[in-house]
């Protein structure tokens, strides 16, 4: 099957003048974009230095070309259970098999992307640092693991980053002309961005389910009118939400903190008054292991401590599951801290993405998602989820909200619009599939399109049924085949269905088919891909190691793409 190109950007940047610029290699591998971003700055620092720089996916590079590396920084994040992102597996597992060449005295540093709210921190970036040593690289810099709010950290690790080269420089150790530099175009500029948002309108805010369903589906309408905000089918939308209220007002009264103290939130002094920070400014329905230290050493909680002390590793990871702030402050009796110590050292409350669910050939200025309430009961109390119930509850059209678009590289249409397209996307993992049929729509391509979605009932959860019918009677869907999973006795899922029509998802592969998988990650994602593995056994005669080796190949060539949370 032939190789489909993405739609990356690749601009030549000016070469510098000098003989023999130095030549660094930044490889990024991400499930979001971030460390695409961040590749890109470092990357534009490098080259004002005088660099020769090549910025890369690692899904894009050929592992073949390590040998001649002199300078590899690399900007990784880390998935699930510690796993690396999807287009960062190939180049993960070569360097870590028996062909990875000795790479002898060639720099590196490593930038490693994760959230202390996972047990496995930074893992992936970790897994490289240590690897690079072994095969005989030599660590310019050490690599910095940033949690959730990223920007300070890096910013750190790259003036470390150029403070080594540029010594390596000065003393003489010169690198070789090159090729050509490449670098990635940056997206069309708006003045908005993850830390400059946009505060956009709310034009509609709708339940997309039906009365008697247990879930509740918001389809959010949003204007970016005047924003220059631009993005593609694929791409997320960041926002940036509110904690409840009645969490923020238990947590002040339990502490006996006065919700009107002026609270200093950043290292240059800014203010806010407590109320305002515990609602906009910090997380505070999520744990992680680092905070429960620093509220140990902070309030000197013996038993805080215990939990703590290693051989209680379990132990501390059940607790901190579907707990809050106000939880600890209340299990543990935290009393006598003031507001400003916690305070400092609470983490920035973080964006949520969302698969964009609108073509904005279709709506011009405006950005769709498509958002399910998360609520459940938990050890004594009903649980919200942040931004989900805050959209569900507390927001209505005329509201206005701080939002950024974050570009996915790593979920696009097929450059060539003939080519055939198979959508799994159960659940609100079909969000970004009414972005791509839109899409298709407006531009008229005329490739095949499949679409796999399921969800509990057909009465109540058929998420935008109408619009997939009319695709389907104009012809912008060719075919689409659903799994409602509690209408029947025995369960079926998107997977049943796939698996139901071995033959022709065959074929369809065989023609050249792109595939896109949206949704769930531990259960769904991972079912889907064991099912495409089985459709190549049975149908193709595939071995078991075969036909991983060729799904792994499609991934490599963007042909099986996911969105995956
Ligand atoms: P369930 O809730 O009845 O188990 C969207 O959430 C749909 O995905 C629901 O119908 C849900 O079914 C289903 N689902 C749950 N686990 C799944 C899995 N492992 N693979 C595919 N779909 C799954």
């Amino acid at each position: 099957a032939a190789a489909i190109p993405v739609q990356a950007n690749l601009q030549t940047a000016a070469v510098p003048e000098t003989a023999a610029a130095r030549e660094v290699t930044i490889l990024f591998g991400s499930q979001t974009g971030n460390c695409s971003g961040l590749a890109q700055k470092i990357s534009k620092k490098l080259t004002a230095q005088g660099a020769q720089v090549t910025v890369s996916s690692m899904s894009d590079f050929k592992p073949n070309n390590l040998k001649k590396v002199q300078n590899l920084l690399i900007v990784v994040s880390t998935h699930g259970e510690g796993e690396p992102p999807d287009n960062a597996i190939s180049f993960y597992e070569f360097l870590h098999g028996k062909r990875a060449p000795q790479l002898d005295g060639m720099s590196f540093s490593i930038l490693a992307l994760g959230d202390t709210s996972y047990e496995f921190f930074c893992q992936t970036g970790k897994d490289f640092d240590k690897r690079l040593e072994e095969l005989g690289g030599k660590r310019i810099a050490d690599r910095v693991d940033c949690d959730v709010d990223f920007d300070e950290p890096a910013d750190e690790w790259m003036n470390e980053v150029l403070k080594a080269l540029s010594a390596a420089d000065a003393s003489g150790i010169s690198g070789t002309p090159g090729s050509p530099v490449t670098g990635i175009a940056s997206e069309t500029e708006s003045e908005y961005s993850r830390t400059h948002p946009f505060h956009a309108e709310i034009l509609e805010n709708l339940n997309l389910n039906g009365r008697g369903s247990d879930r509740e589906t918001r389809h959010v309408e949003i204007s970016l009118d005047g924003s220059g905000l631009q993005y593609e089918p694929g791409d997320s939308l960041g926002i940036y939400p509110e904690n409840h209220p009645d969490l923020v007002d238990d947590l002040i009264q339990t502490m006996g903190w006065n919700p009107q103290e002026s609270i200093t939130i950043s290292k240059h002094g800014d203010q806010l008054a407590l109320r305002e920070a515990l609602l906009r400014h910090y997380e505070i329905s999520v744990l992680t292991k680092p905070l429960i230290a620093q509220v140990a050493e902070l309030s000197d909680n013996q038993q805080l401590k215990e939990l703590l002390a290693s051989g209680h590793e379990q132990e501390l990871k059940g607790y901190i599951e579907e707990r809050d702030l106000l939880d600890l402050v209340l299990d543990y009796q935290l009393q006598g801290i003031t507001a400003q110590a916690f305070a400092g050292i609470l983490r920035k409350l973080p964006a949520r993405l969302y698969s964009i669910a609108s073509s904005s050939k279709a709506y011009p200025d405006e950005v769709h998602v498509t958002v399910r309430s998360v609520r459940y009961d938990a050890h004594g109390r009903d649980r919200y989820g942040v931004c989900s119930v805050q959209l569900a509850e507390r927001l209505q059209s005329g509201d206005s909200l701080p939002v950024y678009i974050q570009h996915n590289p790593n979920f696009r249409l097929p450059v060539n619009p003939d080519t055939p397209i198979i959508m799994i996307g159960p659940g609100t993992g079909v969000a970004p599939f009414r972005a791509f049929l839109g899409d298709r729509e407006e531009s008229g391509a005329e490739g095949k399109t499949w679409l796999f979605y399921g969800d509990q009932h057909f009465s109540t959860d058929f998420l935008y049924q109408t619009e997939w019918q009319r695709w389907l009677k104009d012809g912008v869907l060719s075919r689409m085949d659903v799994a409602f999973s509690r209408d029947t006795d025995q369960k079926v899922y998107v997977q049943h269905r796939m698996f139901e029509k071995s033959r022709e998802l065959y074929e369809w592969l065989q023609e050249g088919a792109c595939v896109y998988v949206c949704g769930d990650e531990k259960k769904m994602a991972h079912d889907v891909h064991s099912t495409l593995a089985a459709i190549l056994e049975q149908e193709g005669g595939f071995s078991k190691e075969a036909a991983a080796e060729y799904l792994l190949q499609m991934q490599q060539e963007k042909r099986y793409q996911r969105d995956v949370y």
